[in-house]
């Protein structure tokens, strides 16, 4: 029997789990999060299930190494919260990379055109009896130039959406698809042509704070900026000033650089301490779901399912571990060309 702990765990993830694990893994449901003071609740588990928000850092790997946990297994994509150095040698780091990029793509174009269209505004208002139309002035998508930043999976799925909607699509990414029929132009180039601007790119060093005043500055008056990757992207102080500077004419933004201490939890009722996300969400033109975008049934399932089979490619073969991340090349395909064996 495997024994894995599953950390930072909703009622929805235990469904799909449980739906879908078979008689030689027993998952422990845990609520909190995974950190260096809740990491000993893994004593006695092969392995953890950790999500987007639980810190995975050196001081969290030793303490799990020291607790005979062998994997790490993420239900998500991105990995920016596991320190893959520290884990080196230590535990393997399996993912899921793709579950769903429909789902992200999906919930991008939803909030573009919530917004834009004023359907937060309206849904309010009729719900109310107010059927007045005033401030309720959107603008077409159709001729808009759309910057993608990040054009993997989500971006390229977004491109094909923003291409349904006669959009003219330019983008940037550090390793333009060759053959791919995008327009691929400089980050300046990007910034300053485009009338909406969608984040698809991981969380780096690199990446972090990418839009900050600086890049805020070159943009278009009136520029939508879209943010389903992850919070640190966008230096969300740099936002607010854009905001209220008429510069940014509005922002729709699924992750923010703080949620980890927010986002995923029932907290109306209390006073929120972070005064900067209090701000944003009191402005008429910014959008805030709880990163959300991946939460779709079918992602769900796909999650489960992927993250089952990572874990059981672990332990039930010496081989390669599906889907298993490399600290040396941070990347599995090519650990399966180059290496043909496990990380490590
Ligand atoms: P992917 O790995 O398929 O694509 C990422 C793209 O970003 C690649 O083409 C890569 O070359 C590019 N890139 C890397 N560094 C860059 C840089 N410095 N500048 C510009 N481009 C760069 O990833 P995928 O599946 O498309 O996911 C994108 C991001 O979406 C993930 O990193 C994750 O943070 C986020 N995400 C958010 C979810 C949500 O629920 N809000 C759910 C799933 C993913």
């Amino acid at each position: 029997m495997i024994r894995v702990a599953m950390f930072d765990t909703k009622e929805y993830d235990e469904i799909s789990f449980e739906a879908q694990a078979g008689a030689d893994i027993s998952f422990k449901y845990l609520e909190t999060k995974l950190n260096e003071d809740t990491a000993s609740l893994a004593a006695g588990c092969d392995a953890v299930c950790v999500f987007v928000n639980d810190t995975v850092n050196k001081a969290v790997i030793d303490k799990l190494y020291e607790n005979g946990v062998k994997l790490i297994a993420l239900r998500c994509a991105g990995y920016n919260n596991v320190d893959l150095s520290a884990a080196y040698g230590k535990l393997h780091v399996v993912h899921v990379p793709a579950y769903s990029p429909y789902a992200v793509a999906e919930h991008t174009a939803a909030l573009l055109l919530t917004s834009i269209r004023r359907i937060h505004k309206a849904y309010n208002r009729t719900r109310d009896f107010n059927f007045s139309l005033n401030g309720l002035t959107g603008f077409d998508l159709h001729g808009k130039t759309v910057g993608v930043i990040g054009t993997g999976k989500i971006g390229r799925i977004f491109i094909d959406i923003c291409r349904g909607f006669g959009m003219n699509v330019i983008a940037y990414d550090l390793f333009p698809a060759k053959d791919s029929g995008i327009t691929y132009v400089t980050l300046d180039e990007l910034l300053k042509k485009s009338d909406i601007i969608s984040l698809h790119c991981p969380l780096t060093e690199d990446t972090r704070h990418m839009i900050d005043r600086v890049a805020i500055e070159k943009m278009k008056k009136g520029v939508v900026i879209l943010n389903t990757s992850r919070g640190a992207l966008i230096d969300a102080e740099a936002l607010l000033e854009g905001i209220k500077a008429r510069k940014v004419g509005a922002a729709c933004l699924d992750v923010y650089e703080e949620e980890a201490d927010i986002f995923f939890e029932d907290r109306s009722g209390h006073i929120l301490n972070d005064e900067l996300l209090a701000r944003l969400i009191s402005m008429p033109n910014v959008i805030v779901t709880s990163h959300q975008a991946f939460l779709t049934e079918e992602a769900l399932h796909n999650i489960a399912e992927t993250t089952i089979s990572n874990i059981r490619s672990y332990f039930n073969n010496e081989g390669l571990i599906d889907n298993e991340l490399c600290y040396h090349c941070g990347h599995m395909e090519q650990c399966r060309k180059e290496r043909k064996q496990r990380c490590f």
